[in-house]
C-alpha cells in the first residue's frame, strides 16, 4: 500500500512539475506575444510616422519646384520686355517643342525639361541694346552681328548650374540659331553636331513665328507656313524633324487653336 502510495505522490509531483512547466511556458509565450504586439504597434507609429514625413517631403519638393519654375519664368518674362515676342509665343512654341520631342520617343521626363527650357531660348536678349532690339527697319551688318550675340549671352546666364533643366536651357540658347546645312550661328553647327533639343526648338521657333501676328506683319496662312519649312528640310531643319512635323500637323495645329482660344475665349 505505502508503496503504491509513494507512487501516486510521485506521479502527482510529476504532473505538478508538468504543470508548473505549462504555466511558465503559457506565461513566457504571453510575455513574448506582449512584447511581439508592443513591437508591433511602435513599427505601425514609425510607418504613420514615415508617411507623414514622406508626404511633408514631397509637399515641400513639390513648392521647391513651383518656386523654382516661377523664377525661371520671371527670367524669362525679363526678357520678353525687351522683345517682340509674346508670351503666347513662348507658350506655343514650347508645347510645339514638347509635342515633337514626344513623338520622337523622348521619355516624359525629357519632354518635361524642354517643356520648361524651351521658353528660355531667347533669355540672352536681356543683354541686347534696344536700339537694335527694337528698330523697326532692317539691322545692318554689325548690328545683325550683335543681335547674333544673344544665343552666347544666354547661354552664359544659363551656364554652370547643376540642374538638367537649365543645363538644356543653356543648350537650346546656345544652338537654336543653327542650321542643319551649317550656315546658322553662333558656332555654323552642322547637322547632327546641333544638340537635339536645338534642332527642335529651331523649328518650334521658326514656325511660331511665321504664322504669329508680330507688330511689323500678319501672320502667314498655315499652309505658306508649312511650305517654308518644308522647303527649309535639310538645309535649315533636320529633315527627320520636318517629317515628324508634318506628320502630326493636326496635333501642332490643336495647341495653336488652344493658344488662340485662351487669348479670344468669345471666339472659342
Ligand atoms: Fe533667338
Ligand atoms: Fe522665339
Amino acid at each position: 500500500m505505502s508503496d503504491q502510495n509513494s507512487k501516486s505522490d510521485a506521479a502527482d509531483a510529476q504532473l505538478r512539475l508538468y504543470a508548473e512547466d505549462l504555466t511558465r511556458t503559457y506565461q513566457l509565450e504571453k510575455e513574448k506575444r506582449g512584447q511581439l504586439e508592443r513591437a508591433n504597434d511602435q513599427l505601425q507609429r514609425y510607418a504613420v510616422d514615415l508617411n507623414q514625413t514622406i508626404s511633408q517631403l514631397r509637399e515641400s519638393e513639390k513648392r521647391l519646384e513651383e518656386s523654382y519654375l516661377d523664377t525661371i519664368h520671371r527670367l524669362v518674362l525679363a526678357a520678353e520686355y525687351k522683345d517682340e515676342d509674346t508670351g503666347d509665343h513662348i507658350v506655343r512654341m514650347s508645347r510645339y517643342s514638347a509635342l515633337l520631342a514626344e513623338k520622337l520617343g523622348f521619355d516624359a521626363k525629357q519632354v518635361k525639361i524642354l517643356l520648361y527650357a524651351a521658353p528660355m531660348h531667347d533669355v540672352g536678349k536681356i543683354g541686347i541694346p534696344d536700339s537694335i532690339l527694337m528698330k523697326p527697319g532692317k539691322l545692318t551688318d554689325s548690328e545683325f552681328e550683335t543681335m547674333k550675340s544673344h544665343t552666347l549671352i544666354g547661354a552664359r546666364i544659363l551656364s554652370g548650374s547643376s540642374s538638367e533643366l537649365l543645363q538644356a536651357a543653356e543648350k537650346i540658347a546656345l544652338t537654336h540659331h543653327e542650321k542643319w546645312n551649317g550656315t546658322g550661328y553662333p558656332n555654323k553647327l552642322k547637322g547632327t553636331q546641333i544638340p537635339i533639343f536645338g534642332r527642335i526648338v529651331a523649328l518650334a521657333d521658326v514656325f511660331d513665328a511665321l504664322t504669329s501676328r508680330r507688330p511689323y506683319k500678319e501672320p502667314f496662312p498655315i499652309n505658306v507656313a508649312v511650305d517654308i519649312i518644308t522647303q527649309d528640310s535639310d538645309r535649315h531643319f533636320d529633315s527627320n524633324l520636318v517629317n515628324l512635323f508634318l506628320e502630326n500637323l493636326g496635333e501642332i495645329l490643336k495647341i495653336k487653336k488652344e493658344s488662340e482660344s485662351l487669348k479670344h475665349p468669345d471666339k472659342g
